[in-house]
């Protein structure tokens, strides 16, 4: 008898937490209370739900005075689950999602359309980036937060959706360590892996887009996107904190180092309608590393983990990237912000299913540091 109340209890004290366990729409209304979120004793009122496979969306009717606000972001530790919280028409939206977002996701080498990179995937599914909408990109992160496997993914993933269309021109301070192995292959014109070479990458890259300036006044064009055009070229920088001129530096040293820093800007300025994208890679990014106009005229900008909000603040123009709390999780910054995972992609894959593009063992004119002529149709 004593056994069978006390299971009975057991069980109502299992049913009654579970039911008194307060529903994450009422963890989000007192929340409102609890930080203030609120016009003279106004809370917002929910005006409707909305569940999906991945999430809930939690719509409010807010009082007059009141926007999104950043302290609204205190749900996700509240609730314990990803949250994206966005003003849209006059109404506060809540999404609560119901997975946190994985920590590994492997490349998968499905081709996408042209220009179309799937850079990460976000709680609402893949991200795309288009290189024919927002030509530049700055990528910012501490070591070993995956820059260098974001910039390889999208190396492969543009070989293998445009094979014959695509182009590159690679600066890998790292001595070459990075990319140097794939300086042989058909679409890699340049790799260069100290500053000199950097010099001589950029000054064949300018000669190039001033070619394609002389070439688009001719014809009348205004961006290559509207014409019949397939080319297009990409200029990698992986560690463009090294192309930052210091005090040890001779003179004639920083002279190169100037005119790297120049030339990449000019590119990032006058080079996307004609065709020629910019991907810069930075650890730590500041005002001297990372040259004003490529700031400027990269209207994508990605961040994995930085170390301070400040550091945030520079690469992706708001705070976030120093709460990311594993490799290869980054911000995607463009007119709209997303969380991403990016894909998991290594050597030994790319090597293995991008070695027919090699090239190494053909004549001398297709060996490394090839200056092939661009060609246009
Ligand atoms: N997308 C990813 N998913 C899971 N793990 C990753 C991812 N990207 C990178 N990593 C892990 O982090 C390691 C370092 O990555 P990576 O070389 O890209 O860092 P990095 O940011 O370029 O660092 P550094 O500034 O030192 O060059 C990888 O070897 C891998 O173990
Ligand atoms: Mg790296």
């Amino acid at each position: 008898m004593d056994l069978l109340i006390g299971g009975g209890l057991a069980a109502f004290t299992i049913y009654a937490a579970a039911k008194w366990q307060k529903s994450d729409q009422d963890k989000i209304q007192h929340t409102f209370k609890n930080i203030g979120y609120l016009v003279k004793d106004k809370t917002p009122k929910l005006f409707k739900t909305t569940r999906s496979d991945t999430y809930m969306l939690y719509t409010y009717h807010v009082p007059f005075g009141l926007v999104d606000d950043p302290k609204l972001q205190v749900l996700e530790k509240v609730l314990n689950k990803p949250v994206k919280i966005s003003f849209v028409n006059t109404k506060l939206h809540i999404k609560v999602f119901n997975q946190q977002l994985p920590k590994l996701i492997d490349y998968d080498w499905k081709p996408t359309e042209r220009w179309n990179i799937p850079i990460g995937k976000s709680y609402n599914g893949s991200i795309l980036h288009d290189f024919d909408k927002i030509p530049h990109m700055t990528i910012a992160g501490m070591t070993r937060q995956g820059k260098t496997v974001l910039l390889k993914l999208i190396f492969a993933h543009l070989i293998l959706n445009n094979p014959d269309d695509v182009e590159f021109y690679i600066i890998d301070l790292k001595g070459g360590l990075e990319f140097g192995e794939y300086e042989n292959m058909k679409q890699v014109k340049f790799v260069a892996s100290d500053v000199d070479e950097a010099e001589q990458c950029l000054s064949s890259v300018m000669d190039k887009v001033k070619e394609d300036m002389r070439y688009f006044k001719a014809k009348g064009y205004r961006n290559i996107v509207d014409t019949k055009i397939k080319r297009r070229r990409f200029v990698i920088v992986d560690e463009g904190a090294q192309l930052t001129p210091s005090k040890h530096h001779t003179k004639e040293q920083r002279k190169k180092f100037d005119y790297c820093q120049y030339t990449l800007g000019e590119i990032s300025r006058i080079s996307g309608a004609l065709g020629t994208r910019l991907i810069f890679g930075n650890q730590y990014p500041t005002v001297d590393n990372l040259p004003r106009e490529v700031k400027q005229n990269s209207d994508a900008k990605i961040s994995f983990r930085l170390p301070t909000e400040i550091a945030s603040r520079v690469a992706i123009d708001e705070h976030g990237a120093e709460k990311l709390n594993n490799a290869g999780r980054a911000i995607y910054r463009t007119h709209e912000k997303h969380i991403m995972q990016v894909p998991y992609i290594d050597d030994k894959d790319i090597s293995e299913r991008l070695g027919v593009y090699n090239v190494s063992s053909a004549s001398p004119e297709t060996t490394s540091r090839r200056e092939d002529t661009v060609e246009f149709g």
